[in-house]
């Protein structure tokens, strides 16, 4: 039944950060945009060939997608594709839940079709997986990905898929230098043998690992990633500094190289993207390359670390 394969991107964008604009503001990010800064992003962004973006109806409450569907607006819808979440937790009271958050998210993006929906956690794998097979059937929703699941949870989605004809296309989870939870519980190893995609999120640790925030200079205050990591930035000066220190052999910067390590783990990055410049760090990220043993200095200095970054949202894997 599935008619394409889903080809993912080298790097993905994610907008989480763009659900903080609006008139609530601040919450996780400390991010507030106009819609202008935005389109710079998305054209920079575009001019350089990465077109999935990645959002959550949850994210600001329908602002992320309101917001991502008005700047997109200047282009084809073929030029780009989307990447949502149904969210379980936030679900309705109506007969068909899922259906309803998509609909929600459709208008929001102000589309016909989402590329690629995701069930954002595995809150009652069994209740909720088998809804999305009227969307896929359906032609609204392309391609369906689990995230935030374990290895169990991802095997239960798969089968409950496999009796419709589908199945799980993508796996999208937190993975990090700091943050490698999904390789320990052997759930990339799983996903590169069947050819599934990996996803990762939160790569630069929201920020904490991008090199610009110190105890002298933390995240900015007030905001839930300040709460996270400003206590462990003097923990993560070894690992910056090992990242600086490879990336000037090629004229990369921090960012770039945690970037380009999830690249080499064979996974997609979804990264937050907040600046048009952050697009330049997108492009060195996807053409440098990490020897093994920058890769096992890098991992040895991340576990040197001794932090544990896990979401409040994420289960142990
Ligand atoms: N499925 C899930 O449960 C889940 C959970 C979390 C995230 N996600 C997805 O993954 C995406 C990424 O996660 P995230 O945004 O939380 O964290 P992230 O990508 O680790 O970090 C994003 C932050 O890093 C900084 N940054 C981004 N690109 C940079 C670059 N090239 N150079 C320097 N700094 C850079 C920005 O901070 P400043 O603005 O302060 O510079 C930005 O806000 C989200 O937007 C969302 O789409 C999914």
């Amino acid at each position: 039944m599935i008619t394409d394969t889903l080809k993912p991107p080298r790097v993905a964008l994610g907008t989480w950060a763009w659900g903080d604009s609006g008139e609530t503001g601040n919450g996780y990010f400390g991010s507030n945009f106009t819609q202008a800064e935005l389109e710079e992003i998305a054209d920079k962004a575009h001019t350089a060939g990465f077109t999935l973006w990645d959002t959550a109806m949850v994210y600001g409450m329908g602002r992320s997608e309101t917001i991502l569907g008005k700047v997109l607006k200047r282009y084809a819808r073929s030029d780009y594709q989307l990447s949502t979440k149904f969210t379980p937790q936030a679900a309705g009271a109506g007969g068909n839940p899922m259906e309803d958050m998509l609909k929600q998210s459709l208008a929001n993006l102000g589309t016909e079709y989402i590329d690629l929906y995701w069930i954002h956690n595995p809150a009652n794998v069994d209740r909720w997986t088998q809804h999305l097979v009227p969307l896929l059937k359906s032609g609204k929703v392309k391609h369906v990905g689990v995230s935030n699941h374990n290895l169990s949870e991802i095997e239960r989605a798969d089968g409950i898929l496999g009796e419709a004809g589908f199945r799980v296309e993508a796996v999208q989870n937190h993975y990090s230098l700091l943050y490698r939870s999904s390789d320990d519980a052997g759930i990339l190893s799983y996903c590169r043998n069947r050819s599934i995609p990996f996803f990762s999120y939160m790569v630069l640790e929201q920020g904490a690992l991008n090199g610009r925030y110190s105890p002298e200079t933390p995240l900015p205050e007030g905001t839930n990633r300040a709460q996270a990591y400003n206590s462990i930035l003097p923990q993560l000066k070894a690992l910056t500094d090992k990242l600086a220190a490879i990336g000037q052999k090629q004229g990369a910067e921090i960012p770039d190289v945690a970037i380009a390590w999830a690249i080499a783990k064979g996974t997609t990055p979804i990264i937050g993207i907040t600046r048009p410049s952050y697009i330049d760090g997108l492009v060195r990220a996807t053409s440098m390359s990490l020897s093994n043993e920058d890769i096992s200095d890098l991992e040895a200095l991340a576990g040197a670390a001794n932090v544990n970054t896990r979401g409040w949202w994420e289960q142990e894997m």
